[in-house]
């Protein structure tokens, strides 16, 4: 009869061990009984870079990579994008359910009246050199109001956290715009109440000398669907680096200061970056079957915005994005670099080394296109990657605080170095 359990035998010591099967998972703590000796530590599962490993449970978002399906508390990415806002989608994966007219009214009312950020942090930004990258000043910054908030340290009060995550998705917006006006040599400015979310970072970016400013509202809406589609992504790079430090029990901002630095590498949210460098290295629809070539010859050259661990099919976002990018290019022009990723789409698609690897391109592949039609520099767009998947770090965050089976992360390792020896002193080495 079928059981959920598997069976492992340790040809060791000819012992065989029963270990239960719950959610498609077994507990590598349940390893640690097959010993092969009295000495023996216990088995454990080596896996570098947790290919293989569940490292919670999570009811944030459900990814299935195979399919390229990707939803927030159930709900589908394409009817969020679709249908719904930033702030709503925000509610949405913060507290597992749609906010009522009321709860949404409530939300956007704290949001807003969480923006401005403390004079002092304004200065702290200013103590930048001129030429830093505005992803390094948006994690010092994000770590820097730990400073500014001490109670945030009190993690296991529900209140306390909830208003430092509150503040940390109000906030974010803000320091963005601060750190792009600090590259550029704009004065800040400062956010406007009236105005929504993200229509509000958009003017806190763009406007200089004219207050009457009004950000185009086809941009501000393609902006506001790139922010839901990138809300949240369970387990990625950056929200375990949050769910890790903040196992610690430091407080919120410190630990989304780490996923922001994980967010700044180019495997990672510096993609988008790294794909529009790559387009306008290629320059020319022409030279695309050349660099699909040293691709494939390997030499450290990756199609940039291609390939994902988990998705081993189109990304659903990358869909959405596609489609985003007409509305935009209507309004600023087409980028002519679109030529260029599309033709080398075309090319991937069809080419047995990209077919054999299951790559696709990933959200990254069309979203540097349109933040560059929109006027941003390249140094941004890993910020604006960060804007929006601020809500689900800190969700991420509240779900691994409350989760009675988290302890502090601690990995064990293979140790492969020096057996004990002796210290040698500095004239007697060789
Ligand atoms: N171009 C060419 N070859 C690739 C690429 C690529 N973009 N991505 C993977 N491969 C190859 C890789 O060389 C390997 O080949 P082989 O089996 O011959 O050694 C095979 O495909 C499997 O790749 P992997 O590196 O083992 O896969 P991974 O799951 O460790 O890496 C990835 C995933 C996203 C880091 C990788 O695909 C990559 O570096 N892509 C380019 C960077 C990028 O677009 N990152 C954005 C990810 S989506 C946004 C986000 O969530 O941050």
């Amino acid at each position: 009869m079928a059981k959920d359990t598997l069976s492992v035998t340790d040809n060791r010591t000819g012992k065989t061990y029963e270990l239960p099967i719950e959610n498609g998972c077994i507990r590598s703590m349940d390893l640690r009984q097959i010993k092969s000796g009295a000495d023996d530590f216990g088995l454990m599962a080596y896996d570098p870079a947790f290919l293989n490993t569940a490292n919670c449970k999570s009811a944030i978002t459900f990814i299935d990579g195979d399919k390229g399906i990707l939803e927030y508390r159930g709900y589908p990415i394409e009817q969020l994008a679709e249908k719904s806002n930033y702030l709503e989608v925000a509610y949405l994966v913060m507290n597992g359910e749609l906010p009522t007219k009321a709860q949404y009214e409530d939300f956007v009312h704290v949001i807003t009246h969480h923006t401005y950020v403390h004079e002092n942090v304004k200065s702290f930004m200013s103590g930048f050199r001129y030429d830093a990258h505005p992803m390094a000043m948006l994690a010092s910054t994000v770590a820097a109001l730990s400073a500014f908030y001490p109670e945030a340290k009190n993690v296991k009060d529900r209140q306390t956290r909830r208003i430092q995550m509150m503040r940390l998705i109000a906030k974010m917006p803000t320091i963005a715009a601060f750190s792009y006006r600090h590259t550029t040599g704009l004065p800040y400015v400062y956010p406007e109440n009236e105005l929504g979310y993200t229509e509000n970072f958009f003017t806190m970016v763009k406007q200089i000398g004219d207050r009457r400013f009004k950000a185009n509202k086809t941009l501000v809406k393609a902006l506001d669907v790139l922010f839901i589609l990138h809300a949240d992504h369970e387990q990625n790079c950056s929200t375990t680096s949050t769910r890790v430090v903040g196992s610690s029990e430091v407080d919120p901002y410190s630990a989304v200061a780490a996923g922001v630095t994980a967010l700044y590498g180019p495997l990672h949210g510096g993609a988008n970056e790294a794909v529009l460098r790559m387009l306008r290295e290629i320059g020319d629809v022409k030279k695309v079957p050349e660099f699909i070539k040293k691709v494939k010859e390997g030499n450290d050259t990756k199609l940039m915005g291609f390939g994902h661990r988990v998705y081993k099919n189109y990304d659903p976002r990358a869909k959405v994005i596609k489609r985003t990018c007409d509305e935009v290019f209507e309004v600023t022009g087409r980028n002519p670099l679109l030529d260029i990723a599309v033709e080398l789409e075309r090319i991937a698609l069809q080419d047995e080394y990209f077919i054999k690897r299951k790559l696709y391109p990933n959200v990254d592949f069309y979203s540097g296109l349109i933040y560059e039609a929109m006027g941003f520099p390249v140094d941004m767009f890993p910020v604006l990657f960060a804007i929006p998947r601020t809500v689900g770090w800190v969700s991420q965050w509240e779900e691994m605080i409350t989760d009675n089976e988290q302890k502090i992360a601690r990995p064990r390792q293979i140790f492969t170095g020096a057996k004990k020896r002796d210290y040698v002193p500095v004239e007697k080495r060789g």
